[in-house]
């Protein structure tokens, strides 16, 4: 075909049941050919794997890993109707390799990770937080002026932003999302404040001090649902109606629910069937472009 063709690849699904030897549980195991004998095709070969075993989620990522790749992917819808068809009965909650990582923090200003541990002694949680309050708190403010907070990206407040050019920190007293508040120290300073020292806490604290700021923005912030336990990222969801909610605040793991194939977050401690997969791990655009792939 020439330069500017496009071929639909063919999708062969086989799903067959296997008695795996060394496993308590019938496995269906599914195969997801990939067929064209395109050079440009990622690798052609995976397999999705039902785990008739109740385990809790690390349990369970821990099986996958263990007996094949990880916890399974969802890339788009395709690959979750096969997954809710392996599913043998039609009320099963199955765990996927989704979770709400609350310790992935990152911070706005130089893209730095945020370490929970002794480096960071000086910076305290407040009483019961990070607690992701309706799955929906991915940005850090103050609050009380010493204490880190998870809120809603969305909520406006006062924010702190660092001038490296006058090594100063300069508190804003407009009100702002969080995203408007980064664009903001981006363009008139340097960035949302980072908090990496001590020295840096103390000035901050000084800055605040008298301010009378019950929250204030800074720069710790954490993508939403993201990686997936095989470190992808995947924009694809397929949430049921009011989820995620992370009710009560104890939900940070994702399963299907095998009849309509919608998602729910649950407990990571509930014994659930999972599905893994074998085979290599692929980034999105690798995936998504398997229906059309030009050659
Ligand atoms: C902050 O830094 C910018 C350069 O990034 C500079 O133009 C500006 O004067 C500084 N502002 C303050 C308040 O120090
Ligand atoms: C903060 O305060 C310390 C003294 O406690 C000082 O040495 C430092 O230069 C100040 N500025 C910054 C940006 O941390
Ligand atoms: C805050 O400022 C007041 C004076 O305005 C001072 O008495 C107090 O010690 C300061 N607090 C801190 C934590 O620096
Ligand atoms: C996932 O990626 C991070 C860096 O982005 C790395 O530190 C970590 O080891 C990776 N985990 C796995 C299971 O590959
Ligand atoms: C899963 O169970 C193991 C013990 O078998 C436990 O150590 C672990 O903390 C549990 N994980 C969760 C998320 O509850």
């Amino acid at each position: 075909m020439g330069d500017n063709n496009y071929a639909t690849i063919i999708i062969m699904v086989t799903i067959s049941v296997v008695q795996m030897p060394r496993m308590e549980g019938t496995c269906l195991l599914l195969l997801l050919l990939l067929s064209g004998g395109l050079s440009t095709l990622p690798p052609n070969l995976k397999e999705h794997h039902f785990v008739n075993q109740l385990m809790n989620w690390t349990e369970a990522q821990s099986y996958c890993r263990e007996h094949f790749t990880d916890l399974v992917t969802v890339y788009n819808s395709d690959i979750n109707q096969l997954l809710r068809s392996m599913a043998p009965n039609l009320e099963d909650w199955v765990w996927l390799g989704l979770y709400n990582d609350r310790y992935s923090w990152k911070w706005s200003m130089e893209g730095k990770h945020f370490y929970v541990g002794s480096t960071h002694e000086f910076l305290i949680w407040a009483n019961g937080q990070p607690d992701c309050v309706n799955a929906n708190e991915y940005c850090v403010a103050l609050q009380g002026q010493t204490q880190m907070d998870d809120r809603p990206c969305g909520d406006s407040y006062p924010f702190l932003c660092y001038n490296a050019s006058s090594t100063s920190y300069i508190l804003v007293m407009e009100s702002r999302s969080w995203s408007e508040a980064q664009s903001y120290c981006r363009t008139y300073h340097t960035d949302l404040t980072s908090i990496r020292r001590k020295e840096e806490k103390s000035n901050i604290t000084l800055t605040l001090n008298g301010s009378g700021v019950q929250y204030v923005w800074i720069g710790l912030y954490r993508d939403p649902w993201a990686p997936w336990s095989d470190n992808t990222t995947s924009t694809f969801t397929n949430w049921a109606p009011s989820e995620p909610n992370n009710k009560n605040s104890f939900e940070y793991c994702v399963s299907m629910y095998s009849m309509p194939g919608k998602w729910y977050d649950a407990r990571c401690n509930y014994k659930l069937n999972f599905f893994c997969f074998t085979g290599e791990v692929q980034n999105t655009n690798t995936v998504r472009s398997c229906h059309h792939v030009k050659h």
